[in-house]
């Protein structure tokens, strides 16, 4: 296993399109243990494939559990789709990976129901979950389109926030 970098807001690659996983094979799974470990090093509960400059449809999840405590139940989800959504549009304090030292609050649905592929290219459901795992999985499926959590805050904060963190990018380059 092996760390990878992070890719941050504003760089385009976080805005490429994402391709559908055909081949499921020990690459696959080498390249999934790489963003788990990356994950948990970030303390993240989330990644998905173009954070760390792979733009295929690949998102790893793992959210703690009662204590606080991840590594119990890694997630590999392979070629998710977002097939429901329903319930309340509830509040989420969220943060990101891509977007160090930043949380706002966005809106999402409360359930959802998604259909995915796991490691042998099964076919998969998580259906109508609920919680943080649910907003969870909005907010890595909306990586795999191209989108990320800021871009559904006002036009005024997303300015202040393209600046900042472009300058930031500016500065680790
Ligand atoms: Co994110």
């Amino acid at each position: 296993m092996s760390l990878r970098d992070v890719v941050i807001y504003t760089s385009e690659i976080l805005r490429k399109p994402n391709a559908e996983v055909t081949v499921f094979d020990d690459e696959l799974k080498n390249l999934t243990d790489d963003m788990l470990e990356t994950m948990y090093k970030h303390e993240g509960i989330g990644l998905a494939g173009p954070q760390i400059a792979v733009n295929k449809k690949i998102v790893v999840i793992d959210i703690p559990d009662e204590n606080g405590e991840q590594g119990k139940n890694p997630l590999v989800i392979i070629n998710p789709k977002i097939t429901k959504l329903e319930g309340e549009i509830v509040d989420s304090q969220e943060g990101c990976l891509s977007v160090p030292g930043y949380q706002d609050t966005v809106q999402r649905y409360e359930r959802c129901t998604v259909e995915y592929q796991n490691l042998k290219g099964e076919h998969c459901v998580f259906d109508n979950v609920d919680g943080l795992f649910a907003i969870c999985l909005q907010h890595e499926i909306d990586h795999l389109e191209g989108k990320v959590f800021v871009d559904k805050l006002s036009r005024l904060k997303r300015e202040r926030l393209h600046k900042k963190y472009e300058k930031y990018l500016k500065e680790l380059n």
